[in-house]
């Protein structure tokens, strides 16, 4: 099966590029940045003799939705969709910059959901299709240093959830990814991180997953009970679990300034 893999040219995407290259698989790379894309695609070239297409396309912009929907479904076989992409997890500049708050729903929810809508009609009517979206455990319990992003995610993730009750039946196959933290340039510089996973093996556990068909990934699967843990708890002892959120609140706060 060949993988067509938005945001393919670091982290996730990157590692999952590799995975479907390592066995001999056609891909199609999307993301903004052209060269950095070019030299993805060289190194998987040279390394995997993969066959490698690359698209630069910002799925945050309405042409790039238009874009990647014409491209997508302009393939012969369609591929395993990877939708990776999205916009990083700084909250404070959230909280002071208005537009920002615009630009992360339009990469992370509105864009992905635009480009689905676009396109799963046509999978529907084929009987066929694979469909991985990217969400986040920070979807399923708000925390205080990055309720915009969570919300981002949630978004997509009970977008998802809808597509695959609408899509089983005809055949589509639509999956859920949960990450909790992965080593990426995400989580970089966040300093110890709870049950880190490596980018390679995180990408391993997708692809397995999605091979069996699943519904739904926890990368680490111990962030399933983790997660479950926080949505049972009462909201009175969850409140009190603000500590976990850190030095983002200590610095809007100016409590860093001593
Ligand atoms: N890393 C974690 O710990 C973690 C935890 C929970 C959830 N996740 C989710 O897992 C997914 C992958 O995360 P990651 O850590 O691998 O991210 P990453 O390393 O930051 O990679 C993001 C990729 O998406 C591309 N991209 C970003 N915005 C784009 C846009 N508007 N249009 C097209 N391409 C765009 C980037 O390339 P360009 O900049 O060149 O476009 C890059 O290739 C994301 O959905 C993230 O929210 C990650």
């Amino acid at each position: 099966m060949s993988a067509f893999i938005i945001g393919a040219s670091s982290g996730m995407g990157l590692a999952l590029a590799h995975e479907h290259a390592k066995r001999g698989e056609p891909l199609w790379l999307v993301a903004r940045d052209e060269e950095e894309l070019q030299k993805v695609a060289a190194d998987l070239e040279i390394r995997y003799r993969a066959t490698v297409k690359t698209l630069v396309v910002d799925m945050a912009e309405a042409a790039g939705v238009q874009t990647l929907i014409k491209n997508y479904l302009d393939i012969q076989e369609l591929p395993r969709l990877y939708l990776c992409a999205a916009a990083g997890t700084d909250y404070p500049d959230f909280l002071e910059k208005a537009d920002k708050v615009q630009a992360v729903f339009q990469a992370n929810s509105i864009g992905p959901i635009q480009f689905l809508n676009g396109i799963l009609p046509t999978l529907a009517q084929k009987g066929e299709g694979e469909v991985v979206v990217f969400s986040s455990v920070a979807a399923l319990k708000g925390k205080g240093n990055n309720p915009v992003y969570s919300a981002t995610k949630a978004a997509v993730a009970v977008y998802a959830e809808g597509m695959r009750n609408a899509m089983k039946a005809k055949g589509v196959q639509v999956t859920t990814v949960f990450p909790g933290f992965i080593d990426t340039s995400q989580t970089f510089g966040m300093g110890k991180l709870p049950f880190l996973h490596t980018v390679e093996g995180a990408a391993q556990d997708v692809v397995r997953a999605v091979d069996k068909g699943r519904d739904v990934v926890f990368t680490k699967w111990i962030w399933r009970f983790v997660m479950l843990a926080f949505q049972i708890m009462p909201g009175f002892v969850y409140n009190k679990m603000s500590f976990l959120d850190g030095a983002d609140w200590q610095r809007i706060l100016g409590k860093d300034k001593k």
